[in-house]
């Protein structure tokens, strides 16, 4: 079995909740990433390993992906579109590709995952052990976010546990599995379906063969504004790998365009996007500017996101924080864990400390 005669699938379709106000205006995997749409990563990795058609299954903001890809050759790629008019959850999404698929197996994966997994030791799984369902699986330090899925001795999948409270293992699903084009085609149609909750608990009840494939490479979903902080560092500092990036890995990343004085600190994987300004003496430490903004003289941005043409004042303190689109954050404001900025939101200067220096 060839890579190339493999569909690639790609879930697309989620509302990105949780990175929200970002997601008001592009699907979370079209967010830039270490100077590229996150997606583009990924198609990255699909390429290098020899695939070459790609269906991606979308719902929310289904034209920002295609205005973007287009046909996929510009990545020497094949890439067709599905949308779905209400989201049919990850197993009917995946249902719903089915009539574009060429092959007689197809590598489906969740579009939010950054890793470094060897995918053609994926495929060598599922055709060794001639399974259903091969799932790529990794260790966590908290299983409980994710699917938690069990294996035994010879590394078939005993359980699929969706988000439980209580894991028996670390091992979680990784967000990338080969199905048999005949297992695929037994999902449901017409409805919305979790391939978690639903497919893969029945699939075991039926005695269908589920395989794990377990690795240690790089993973990451980017989910949450944490891990989407930290992943877009790893791929500026080369820890996650991708050839998808515009230059080498080093402490940062400034894009073409930009500009950034030379008195200012860009540190722990920064990334500065094209068009965006950075004052004398600014310290962005794991900051994440999207394109056109600006951060003022002697402001402090430490892991947060700042959305496009969003703006932060002089002296500003920002830790752990996103700024949504065209958002501005006035002079010696101060926003700390967890705070989000809605896009358009005009904080005026000093108007939020949370603390009482002057
Ligand atoms: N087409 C389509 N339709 N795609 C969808 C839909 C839908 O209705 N709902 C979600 N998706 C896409 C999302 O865009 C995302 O790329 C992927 O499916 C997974 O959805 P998430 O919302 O990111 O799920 P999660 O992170 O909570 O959990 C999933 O991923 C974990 C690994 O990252 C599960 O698969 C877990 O079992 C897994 O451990
Ligand atoms: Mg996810």
């Amino acid at each position: 079995m060839s890579p190339k005669d493999i569909d690639a699938v790609i879930l697309v379709g989620g509302k990105g909740t949780r990175l929200r106000p970002l997601t008001m205006s592009a699907p979370k995997p079209m967010l830039p990433t270490a100077g590229v749409p996150f997606l583009h990563h990924l198609l990255s990795r699909i390429k290098a390993a020899g695939m070459q058609h790609v269906v991606l299954g979308t719902s929310f903001r289904a034209e920002v992906f295609s205005e973007h890809f287009g046909d996929g050759s510009a990545l020497g790629l094949d890439i067709e579109y599905v949308t779905e008019a209400e989201p049919l959850g990850t197993g009917g999404g995946i249902r719903n590709v089915a009539d574009r698929l060429r092959g007689e197996h197809a590598m489906v994966f969740n579009g939010d995952v950054l890793g470094g997994t060897d995918l053609r030791a994926v495929l060598y799984t599922h055709t060794t052990t001639d399974a259903d369902v091969t799932l790529h699986l990794v260790r966590v330090g908290d299983p409980r976010a994710f699917g938690c899925v069990p294996t035994d001795a010879e590394g078939r999948v005993t359980d699929f546990l969706e988000k439980t409270e209580d894991p028996p293992t670390d091992q979680i699903n990784a967000g990338c599995y080969v199905f048999k084009r005949s297992v695929l085609e037994s999902i449901p149609t017409g409805r919305a379906v979790s391939v978690e909750r639903e497919v893969f608990p029945a699939l075991l009840t039926a005695g269908a063969r589920l395989q794990g494939h377990v690795d240690a490479a790089y993973w990451r979903d980017m989910g949450t504004p944490e891990d989407f902080v930290r992943g877009s560092a790893d791929l500026v500092r080369g820890i996650a790998p991708s050839s998808a990036l515009p230059g080498r890995p080093g402490e940062s990343l400034v894009l073409p365009g930009a500009t950034v004085d030379p008195t200012a600190l860009l540190l722990g994987g920064t990334v500065v996007g094209a068009g965006a300004t950075v004052g004398a003496g600014a310290r962005l430490d794991g900051a994440v500017l999207f394109d056109g903004s600006a951060v003022g003289a002697g402001a402090v941005v430490e892991r947060s996101i700042l959305g496009f043409d969003a703006r932060i004042g002089v002296r500003a303190l920002v830790r752990d924080a996103v700024i949504g689109d065209r958002a501005v954050v006035g002079a010696r404001c101060e926003l700390l864990r967890g705070a989000r900025v809605w896009p358009d939101v005009q904080l005026p200067d000093g108007g939020i400390r949370f603390s009482t220096d002057v």
